[in-house]
């Protein structure tokens, strides 16, 4: 009796969880209208983003997870995936106020993260709009590319962002310059970005100089290429320099072949001296050795059938 009595109680318990857990997930998370229309006041710019993105990886990845990923924490109701369209559909302001007021298991950050910190991971967050780079969806940066061709996809704050790639000859170093577009279509260079050089090989590519380095206030920056690279039988290296943080910046990649390298001589192994030569003799004492053998065995099997022979005719 007792038994049964238990039994009940512990599904009455799991049914009545269920509903509390299942009216909570359903329940919309609704945002005052005044609150709602907030704009964000912090102005935009790749060091806000660069903010936004630390501050992002430091206090929400743990249960939203890596934006794009859907691999946030399992939690119920789901801590949603910025990325995901349900989450980009929220004015500014509205996620301003969520993360300032907190529900459920999502934590009151009012306190814990300065206002001007929590608009910066905003910024961040709408880099993964889709709106704004809806060109570009789904895009991913290619590996490599063919030499003197170049990749420009997702955007800087929703305009394109473009990566030139040249190689200065006399003090053989690459150059690498970083622009964006501005509202009048002007070409701007961006400062800050992250670039990084690489040498393709057939495997793989190469990192060029030691780290990677930003550009400066001209959108530039250059890298030493060692002088006597290895190259192809003219001597043509191929090198590709790329934004090497696309979350943030966007995908920018360019690529350029220069003959600098030290051209490459292919040694024919029929040439040398060789048993398997053409063109030279082989060495004298391994031509004897082996005509020698070459006789020896012959003889050997020769001497073995007339014999064999010899004892035929006798038995006959
Ligand atoms: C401990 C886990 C946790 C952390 C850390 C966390 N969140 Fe959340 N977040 C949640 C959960 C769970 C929800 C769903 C809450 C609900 O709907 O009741 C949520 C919901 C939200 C929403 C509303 C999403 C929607 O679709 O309505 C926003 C915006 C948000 N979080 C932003 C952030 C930001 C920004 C950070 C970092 C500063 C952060 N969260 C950190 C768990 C977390």
């Amino acid at each position: 009796m007792m038994k049964s009595n238990s039994k009940v109680l512990i599904a009455i318990y799991f049914l009545l969880s269920a509903t509390v857990v299942m009216g909570q997930a359903t329940e919309p998370w609704v945002v005052p209208a005044a609150k709602k229309s907030v704009k964000n006041p912090v102005a935009v710019s790749t060091s806000v983003i660069e903010k936004g993105k630390s501050l992002y990886m430091a206090n929400c990845k743990s249960c939203h997870g890596d934006p794009g990923k859907g691999n946030g924490l399992p939690l119920v109701p789901k801590p949603t995936d910025p990325a995901s369209d349900k989450y980009q559909a929220q004015t500014d302001g509205e996620m301003f106020y969520k993360m300032q007021n907190g529900r459920g298991a999502m934590p009151k950050f009012a306190e814990v993260i300065p206002d001007n910190d929590k608009w910066a991971i905003i910024h961040f967050v709408r880099t993964f709009s889709k709106k704004k780079n809806s060109a570009d969806a789904g895009k991913i940066m290619p590996d490599t590319l063919p030499a003197g061709s170049s990749f420009t996809s997702t955007s800087l704050n929703g305009k394109p962002i473009t990566l030139k790639l040249k190689f200065n000859e006399p003090d053989s170093t690459l150059i690498a310059t970083v622009s964006t577009l501005n509202e009048d279509g002007d070409l701007l260079p961006v400062e800050g970005v992250p670039v990084g050089f690489f040498l393709k090989r057939y495997f793989g590519s190469l990192p060029v100089g030691e780290e990677i380095g930003r550009t400066d206030k001209d959108g530039r920056i250059e890298v030493a290429v060692p002088r006597n690279l290895p190259g192809d039988t003219s001597g043509l290296l191929h090198f590709i320099a790329r934004v090497t943080d696309p979350e943030v910046y966007g995908i920018a990649m360019d690529s350029i072949g220069a003959s600098c390298g030290k051209p490459l001589v292919i040694v024919n192994i029929t040439e040398e001296r060789t048993l398997w030569g053409r063109s030279r003799v082989a060495p004298l004492y391994i031509i004897i050795t082996f005509f020698g053998a070459l006789a020896a065995v012959w003889g050997t099997m020769g001497y073995v059938v007339s014999n064999v022979l010899k004892i035929a005719q006798k038995d006959v």
